[in-house]
């Protein structure tokens, strides 16, 4: 596409997203390269504060947390791409939770934006209850109360949540970031959800960037959750944008974390990952 053309568009989608809802997710995984967080949290600024869309984030820790986890003795440990979380374990993903949560939002603040940092717990954000036994304090999510979101974010404010969310009976329980992003991106009857992870998108071979798969819909995503290339991590986002594609988001996409590919995604019309739609 020439230049002019492809600033036409950007600016019809600039237009078409002012007052919509992003949910956006990333993981810990924002701070494993210098440069990275805050080419990330810019990219959240100039969408919130330039472009008018209402911008919330949903995060995890990843690796951080295996790492904080080794150093207590802890091993990690994952069935599904979910990590089995047990007492211990679970005080390591508090803190190392909201340890992140508070330097993603004190970027945000640094960079002229404002956020307000908050669990999944205010406001009963997610109530949840324990997926299976072998996960331990693992939760999935039982209800949405977005109401504290809205009042954030109707006020200028970034909202920057982790998944931690609590059962009927005073649990505290680790919620996959992907799925509580999903789950809130339906709750708020988001434009998009986007999902940010060190690899450009999902990927036919993991280790071959060029395999790229660009775009799928809602029943081309379901069959590959089937299949043998998806592995690991990759499987809750999957499930992640099909739950959020099938309750009416319009579209849910995952892309690297470098070279400004959230804006490369959202404004032009080749886009730079991954989109599901319905
Ligand atoms: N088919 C696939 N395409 C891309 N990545 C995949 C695929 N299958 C498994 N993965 C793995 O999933 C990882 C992303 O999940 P995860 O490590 O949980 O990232 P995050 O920290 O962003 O949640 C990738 O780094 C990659 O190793
Ligand atoms: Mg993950």
């Amino acid at each position: 596409m020439e230049a002019g053309a492809e600033l036409e568009k950007a600016l019809y989608y600039a237009k078409e997203f002012r007052d919509k809802v992003f949910v956006i997710k990333f993981s810990g995984e924002v701070l494993a390269d210098a440069g990275i967080m805050d080419t990330v949290i810019s990219d959240l600024v100039t969408l919130k504060y330039d472009a008018g869309i209402n911008v919330v984030v949903v995060h995890g820790g990843s690796k951080r947390i295996s790492s904080m986890m080794d150093k207590f003795g802890l091993k990690a440990r994952f069935i599904d791409g979910l990590r089995v979380t047990d007492e211990d374990a679970l005080e390591v993903v508090q803190a190392v939770l909201s340890d992140f949560n508070q330097r993603i939002v004190w970027n945000i603040n640094q960079s002229g934006g404002k956020a307000v940092g908050i669990s999944a717990v205010s406001g009963n954000l997610f109530t949840a209850r324990k997926i299976r036994p072998d996960l331990g304090l693992v939760g999935s999510i039982d209800g949405v109360d977005n109401e504290l979101v809205t009042l954030f974010t109707r006020n200028g404010y970034i909202p920057v949540i982790y998944p931690i969310g609590s059962d009927g009976e005073g649990n505290l329980l680790n919620i996959n970031a992907d799925h509580g992003a999903s789950e809130l991106a339906c709750s708020l009857n988001a434009e998009k959800l986007v999902i940010l992870t060190p690899v450009k998108g999902l990927l036919r071979n993991r280790n071959d960037e060029n395999t790229l798969i660009p775009a799928l819909t809602l029943s081309e995503a379901k069959n590959v959750l089937k299949e043998s290339f998806i592995t690991a991590g990759m499987k809750p986002k999957i499930e992640s944008c099909i739950t959020a594609v099938a309750c009416g988001v319009k579209s849910a996409h995952i892309i690297g974390l470098k070279n400004h590919a959230i804006l490369q995604e959202i404004f032009t019309e080749k886009g730079a990952g991954t989109m599901i739609t319905r």
